[in-house]
């Protein structure tokens, strides 16, 4: 990679800035730096810890408009988007500012008169982490906050696509009095990167979000110096809709999820799956709200879906809607482009498509786009046996009114996280993360400091 990066607009192709693109001997020295001021980092008090974290996440509230500008025009997700994303990312420091107060321990009643054993936590050591263009604030900050408030030091790699909004990120946590060699980041390609921190006796922890076949390689390079990692990877969320769904809530759901980020996110809805008795009534409503959908530059007022990424994005998605055509699929609404390869712009229409069946590469692969594809079933048995043949298990949303239906798919669904009658389940709060090939961890909640932390346990002898 040369030594700029040039961050593009994904809506216009243009250049938003240009940044340095770091040698092996820059990353290496900001580990370095890193790795030194974990010595003085994991002293700071707990509670000195969280009131850093808030100062942090005030000052990001502070400039949020600017922000999300900037998140838009390298993202090129609408400003709306940008805006709740901020306030997202902040959350996540929020809440783990809070949970560095109570990183508890516990007392283990002895088999003896004559010990005591205790448990304490302590931070892993150096964090390195590496994030993804779909959601550039909130990935990094619900891995950097849990580290910091574990006492763990933290350097990110943000995307090459999105590296401001991070920069800015990291630049206001000096400014808040986080320390600089407690939280760092760097610039350059992600396999590069990935084998530096992969490769380096400093880093403690990995955690990624990102694909899955990148994950399997960090897991694989981390093994060499027994790395925790924590794997936040892809995604094929099935939703499904029972035959008593209350209909129109299940379309608003189903749109919240499908369309967030122009489809773009590893929860998003990739294969819907409706009820015989209700599928044609669903696709209709669906189409309808789907087809008011403005598609445009995120920054124009009014738009609420921006362009894919990039080309390759762009392409992946084309050849999932030709190859489900090609085998039989109906498009409802879409199958429309504006794109230009030139000037590298990409804009995919909301794009509904009916009667997909398992054999389309729709239904077996992760799509990251506008394109919601609906298939039938006939039993709620065999919605469970469709949703769960992947080897993927983050996200999976059921609508049914029915507590028994519901409950039965929630015990029988293999996924981390699951929304019933809910579109839009993410949250600072919870514990986010997936099974099987998904990932490993979870991030959130009180769960999410846990993969920052080592347990210690003291045995005491010698007591009359
Ligand atoms: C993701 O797509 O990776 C994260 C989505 C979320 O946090 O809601």
């Amino acid at each position: 990679m040369a030594d700029r990066i040039k961050v593009t607009n994904p809506a216009t192709g243009e250049i938003v800035e240009e940044v340095a693109a770091h040698s092996t001997e820059e990353i290496e020295a900001r580990i370095e730096k890193v790795a030194a001021g974990f010595q003085s980092w994991k002293k700071v008090n707990a509670h000195e810890r969280a009131r850093l974290l808030k100062k942090w996440s005030d000052k990001i509230q502070e400039q949020k408009e600017d922000i999300a500008k900037v998140m838009t025009l390298e993202s090129g997700k609408p400003l709306k988007e940008s805006l709740g994303e901020v306030d997202y990312a902040t959350s996540y420091i929020d809440w783990f500012a809070e949970e560095a107060k109570r990183i508890y321990g516990r007392t283990i009643p002895a088999n003896t008169e004559s010990k005591r054993i205790i448990v304490t936590r302590q931070p892993v050591g150096v964090v390195a982490a590496i994030t993804p263009w779909n959601f550039p604030a909130a990935m990094m900050t619900r891995k950097a906050a849990p580290a910091l408030a574990a006492g763990c030091t933290f350097i990110v790699k943000p995307a090459v696509e999105t590296p401001l909004t991070t920069m800015k990120f990291i630049e206001l946590a000096h400014e808040a009095g986080i320390p600089e060699d407690a939280v760092q980041y760097v610039n350059a390609s992600g396999r590069k990167v990935g084998e530096i921190f992969t490769g380096s006796p400093r880093i403690r922890k990995i955690t990624f979000t990102g694909s899955t076949p990148v994950g399997k390689h960090l897991i694989q390079d981390s093994a060499d110096t027994v790395k925790h990692v924590s794997m936040e990877l892809g995604g094929h969320a099935p939703l499904i809709v029972a035959k008593d769904a209350d209909l129109d809530f299940a379309v608003t759901q189903t749109m919240t999820s499908k369309f967030r980020n122009a489809g773009q996110t590893c929860i998003c809805a990739n294969r819907v799956l409706v009820a015989k008795e209700v599928v044609d009534e669903f696709a209709e409503k669906l189409v309808k709200e789907a087809a008011k959908l403005k598609v445009g530059n995120g920054l124009d007022k009014g738009t609420q879906v921006g362009p894919v990424i990039n080309g390759d994005g762009f392409e992946k998605v084309v050849s999932q809607i030709d190859d489900a055509i090609e085998k039989g699929a109906d498009v409802l609404l879409g199958n429309e482009f504006n794109k230009d390869d030139d000037k590298g712009y990409y804009f995919i229409h909301p794009t509904v498509l009916k009667n997909v069946t398992s054999d389309m590469v729709i239904m077996q692969e992760e799509t990251f786009g506008p394109v919601l594809p609906i298939t039938v079933f006939d039993t709620i048995e065999e919605a469970i046996e469709i949703a769960n043949n992947t080897p993927f298990g983050l996200a999976a949303y059921f609508f049914t009114n029915d507590y028994r239906t519901g409950n039965y798919l929630h015990e029988h669904l293999d996924f981390g996280v699951v929304g019933w009658n809910d579109g839009g389940p993410s949250a600072a709060h919870a514990p986010f993360g997936g099974m099987k090939e998904s990932g490993i961890g979870r991030e959130g909640g009180i769960e999410g400091i846990e993969p920052y932390l080592e347990t210690k346990y003291l045995s005491i002898g010698g007591f009359e």
